[in-house]
């Protein structure tokens, strides 16, 4: 349970909400019984008798939203409902669409979260008959985005701005109608621009069709645009002394037509107040654009009578005065006679009184859709977001939805062909998406039942074929073009097209239903008859050439601009129809390009009354809004499908293998759940990442089933909640330790940083610490890396500067100390060894090369043992004690033979021995010098004086214990000043008056021999390795004097 709880996303969320009694717990489905279905998808039964009770149920407890799939439906309750609050939209802000009960917030949304994870565009289709709730719904969506996207002040000021725009548009587009009193007379394609943040940065807003018939003439109970009427009730007594006008609706034609100027739902004093202050949010100077309503309100009142030929004459121009900047005589005239061009000439002809009247109620309309086109122009100026980086759209399309009237005109074959071109980007675009994810989940695509109403669209919009190229013919045709010419046309063109028919063509039991100027279209929500009466005039929306040039004087300076354009087009402007099809063009590319989200809006009743559910009322819209067969293309092949894990976490209870955990792959807990369940393989289809169920009622045999195990769950709810609670506090405790650790460390770690910056400064307050942190450093990782031996020189670590000098004094110390241990440690005899060796330094060091390698030898009491000396020798020197006996090779003193002879160091002499015989015997008094060569042979020179002529003259001997011998020699006779290391020869005396020399020189051998110039000739290797004092060196310099 403790994990299942961790890993439920939203757990904690519908805990709270369970908690504050805001939310079933369960979905959907479980609501059903109560409320009726909350997705038409789950319906069991298709047909428009389920929908429309499924409907009314929901509706009877103020339940306005259900869902078809992602589609909204909402029907309008004429009452104000307490479920557009904050604090509904907090409940539904991030939360998976499906978790919580339809909602308009729920919609918007996911569209708004799916486009900052996908990061691309969408837009939200709002579309329903005339006071359904689609501009209300379209308000909606964008207060919950003002309040849930991320905000700062200058995205405020954007907000404020597009939210702002609302009232603004309204004023100027919506009017009073029989069935809306704020019926928006235009269709409206907001874009909100997000930057990657989710931040609302921006908006841009495209008009469509603004219905310009509405500012000269309204029918019984209808109103102009509201803005008329605010400014004449609301406007202050200054503004409207300024703009010529009068307190009062009464007195303007253009006001009164409807005999409704003054209603009880619209309070357009207030209405002022909100445009003005909007407009000021917008940052407008309203003055101007005030001054083009009142001319258009002071053109309504001008009036003509006719004179005895039946030709208009104005009946007073005061009017015309107020007709800002414009020549009253060039009006007049433009109002009274048609100007014929007739090659260079020109020729006035005069209007008749019908014609002056449509002559000015021409001007009127022009005057005021341009001045509705220049004003969302502005607009979209102070809404626009000038930073190059990219940003993702949502879009959100008000527009009239599907228009059947008793009588239907020009303007509602626009409607409905655009309601065509709606419903078939629909089925592209579902189609299109039911397909891919299909595709996506690698389940077999099975074809669909649906009506596609692409053949209807052709019907209306092919080219040199279709209905508006038939009737832009008729217009622009010369001659006698009528509507029933054009109704003509049409029978010749469509006469056997199954979605057209009229009077002639009709059979006989149609023909009752049409009259001799209808024709009528089977539109894919139901048929619509048209009467042609007016669909040329409309279409071609002329304003004469005359009028045009008066217009041109127009120096309102704002729309100047604009006005100026559209009347030097000298061109003939495109009809009406053909502007509309190609701006539907443009936005059926706009809208292709996006993600779509569908929201249909069904009007509850005609008398605005809360509460009734009209049924018969309901039925058409369903009809004309094509839900059924929304509903049929969304139940294609699955009525249901959802993620393995999602549908896992909700029904495993139902299975003992996947309860109270599954702990393999989630699409493997599925299956198997789904076989327990027994479902049929037909059934259902398991795809990549979803499960894809065929008919409602499987489901809901599965949700029965969990129903009945809910109880249970409710336990295990409660537990989880306690559990929950513990973790959390744990959870809490262990984050506060860690948060006091992290700031200690924190704090630690900057007191360091500081104390290093300051390190080679005197100690002060920021970097003692650092200071005590390096010298204990120091010494610990000193004390374990002390040099081992007295030797070892260079593993002394590198102090930090605060400690150069103590370290130093340690490591002194040290060094002492590990002398000392050395010292104490040594015997009497290694002394004795050393104070020798001290001696032998003392004579050879730096002076004899080969003295390197002797250290390393330890000296020997003597090389000779006393049994290898000859007792007859013992016998002869006994009393002189001996000290010291060593191998040598002495050498002939003529001739340099070598000879293998013993030498004894007694207390007074130097004996040379051969066998039992003492061949010579030195004293040491008689003993004038010793030399030695400066290289690595082993030749020792004994000088010795002689003090009768027969005695021996200087010893030549090559000893390998040459440091060794010479060494005792001076010990035992005090001769360390007889020794002498000399480069080059070494002379001596072989006798009286007679010298040799021994000559000594570096070889890639040792070697010894005698050269020719009668000299010893002494070679020593120059490698070192190969010293001489080897034995082998030794006889190899014996066999070279051999001669061998
Ligand atoms: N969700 C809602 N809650 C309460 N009242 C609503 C709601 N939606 C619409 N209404 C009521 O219905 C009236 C008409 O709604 P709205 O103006 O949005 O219709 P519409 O579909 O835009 O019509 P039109 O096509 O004429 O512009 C609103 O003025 C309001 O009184
Ligand atoms: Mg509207």
């Amino acid at each position: 349970l403790w994990s299942e709880c961790w890993c439920c996303e939203s757990a904690t969320l519908l805990l709270q909400l369970v908690a504050q009694g805001q939310l079933d717990m369960e979905g959907a489905l479980t609501a059903r019984d109560r409320v009726g279905i909350q997705d038409f998808v789950l319906l069991d039964e298709t047909t428009e008798a389920a929908f429309l009770s499924n409907l009314k149920k929901r509706f009877s407890k103020d339940l306005i939203y259900t869902y078809i799939g992602t589609l909204l439906v909402s029907v309008n309750p004429y009452k104000e409902l307490d479920i557009y609050n904050k604090k509904q939209m907090d409940i539904y802000m991030g939360v998976n669409f499906f978790e919580l009960p339809p909602h308009i917030y729920a919609l918007a949304d996911n569209a708004y979260h799916t486009m900052l994870t996908e990061f691309n565009n969408h837009f939200i289709l709002i579309s329903g008959e005339s006071g359904a709730g689609k501009t209300e719904a379209s308000k909606k969506i964008l207060q919950y985005y003002a309040v849930s996207c991320p905000s700062t002040t200058l995205l405020n000021t954007v907000r404020d701005k597009m939210l702002m725009s609302n009232p603004v548009l309204e004023a100027f587009g919506n009017a009073k109608t029989l069935k809306n009193d704020n019926s928006s007379r235009f269709g409206k394609y907001m874009d909100i621009q997000f930057d990657g943040q989710g931040d609302a940065v921006g908006g841009h807003i495209l008009n469509y069709l603004l219905e310009k018939s509405r500012v000269v003439h309204q029918n019984h109970g209808e109103r102009n645009f509201h803005i008329f009427y605010q400014l004449v009730e609301g406007g202050s007594d200054d503004l409207l002394h300024q703009l010529g006008l009068e307190r009062g609706c009464q007195h303007y034609n253009y006001l009164t037509q409807g005999q409704c100027a003054i209603v009880q739902s619209i309070n357009d004093k207030n209405d002022w107040k909100t445009v003005k202050n909007a407009l000021q949010i917008i940052n407008f100077d309203e003055t101007h654009l005030f001054e083009v309503i009142a001319s258009v309100l002071h053109l309504g009142n001008v009036r003509f009578d006719s004179d005895s030929k039946g030709h208009a004459l104005l009946n007073n121009n005061t009017e015309l005065h107020w007709l800002l900047g414009v020549d009253a005589h060039r009006l007049q005239e433009g109002l009274t006679f048609r100007k014929i061009e007739a090659k260079k000439d020109q020729v006035l002809s005069p209007f008749t009184t019908d014609h002056a009247i449509y002559a000015r109620d021409a001007l009127a309309k022009a005057i005021y859709g341009q001045t509705f086109t220049w004003l969302v122009n502005r607009i979209n100026e102070s809404m626009e977001n000038k930073d190059p980086s990219r940003k993702t759209v949502i879009g959100l399309l008000d527009i009239y939805g599907f228009e059947v009237f008793y009588v239907n005109s020009f303007e509602q074959f626009c409607i409905n062909y655009c309601n065509e071109k709606l419903q078939q980007l629909f089925i592209e675009l579902t189609l299109k998406s039911e397909q891919e994810e299909y595709e996506a989940e690698g389940i077999e695509w099975e074809p669909v039942q649906f009506f596609n109403n692409k053949i209807i669209c052709d019907l209306i919009e092919e080219k040199h074929r279709g209905i508006i190229s038939l009737l832009d013919e008729e217009c622009l045709r010369p001659g006698d073009a009528t509507d029933l010419t054009f109704l003509e046309r049409l029978e010749e063109k469509m006469g056997n097209h199954p979605h057209f028919v009229t009077h002639k063509l009709a059979d006989k039991m149609t023909r009752k239903t049409l009259e001799r100027g209808d024709f009528r279209l089977l539109h894919y929500a139901g048929e619509v008859t048209y009467c042609v009466v007016g669909f040329l005039d409309k279409n071609n929306d002329l304003l004469y050439r005359n009028i045009k040039d008066v217009s041109l004087q127009l120096i309102l300076c704002q729309i100047k601009m604009c006005f100026r354009l559209y009347c030097k087009y000298r061109r003939r402007p495109e009809t009406v129809v053909t502007q509309f099809k190609s701006s539907l063009q443009k936005l059926t590319e706009i809208l292709m390009a996006k993600e779509a989200w569908y929201i249909r809006c069904l009007k509850s009743n005609e008398s605005k009354q809360s509460g009734q559910f009209d049924e018969a009322l309901i039925r058409h819209q369903v009809k004309y809004l094509g839900l059924m067969e929304h509903l049929r293309v969304r139940r294609a092949g699955f009525a249901y499908r959802r993620k393995y894990d999602v549908f896992l976490k909700r029904y495993k209870p139902l299975c003992p293998a996947t309860w109270p955990h599954w702990r393999g792959v989630a699409a493997d807990g599925v299956e198997v759940l789904v076989q327990h369940l027994g479902y049929l393989p037909d059934e259902y289809k398991m795809g990549r990442t979803k499960i894809f169920i065929r008919h409602p009622r499987t489901l809901f045999a599965t949700e029965d089933a969990y129903e009945k195990c809910k109880h249970e769950l409710g336990e295990c709810q409660l537990m989880i909640e306690k559990i929950l609670l513990i973790e959390s506090c744990w959870r809490g405790t262990q984050a506060r330790k860690e948060k006091e650790k992290r700031a200690w460390a924190v704090k630690v770690i900057k007191k360091f940083i500081k104390g290093y910056m300051t390190r080679g400064q005197a100690k002060n307050t920021d970097n003692s610490e650092y200071l005590a942190f390096v010298r204990q450093n120091y010494l610990n990782r000193l004390r374990d890396n002390l040099p081992k031996t007295v030797l070892d020189k260079t593993t002394w670590l590198t102090p930090p500067a605060v400690l150069t000098e103590t370290s130093e004094m340690l490591r002194k110390l040290h060094y002492r100390l590990m002398v000392r241990k050395y010292v104490r440690g040594i015997t009497p005899q290694k002394k004795a060894q050393f104070q020798m060796k001290l001696i032998t330094s003392s004579i050879f060091k730096g002076k004899k090369d080969s003295y390197p390698q002797s250290v390393a030898h330890p000296f020997a009491d003597s090389r000779i043992s006393e049994e290898d000396i000859n007792p007859r020798v013992i016998q002869m020197i006994r009393n002189e004690r001996i000290k010291y006996c060593v191998p040598v090779i002495k050498y002939d003193r003529n001739g340099f033979k070598p000879r293998q002879r013993q030498l004894i160091l007694t207390q007074t002499a130097v004996y040379v021995i051969e066998e039992a015989k003492i061949k010579q015997r030195v004293l040491y008094t008689s003993l004038k010098g010793i030399s030695v060569s400066n290289l690595t042979d082993s030749t020792i020179v004994f000088h010795i004086t002689r003090e009768e002529p027969k005695q021996k003259g200087d010893l030549v001997v090559q000893c390998d214990h040459l440091f060794e011998l010479l060494t005792k020699l001076c010990v035992i006779a005090n001769k360390q000043n007889a020794i002498k290391v000399v480069q080059g020869s070494i002379n001596f005396e072989i006798q009286a008056g007679k010298g040799g020399a021994v000559d000594f020189s570096t070889g890639p051998e040792p070697m010894v021999y005698k050269a020719k110039n009668g000299h010893l000739m002494v070679v020593t290797c120059q490698n070192p390795a190969l010293l001489c004092h080897s034995r082998i060196s030794l006889l190899m310099c014996q066999k070279t004097l051999n001669g061998s």
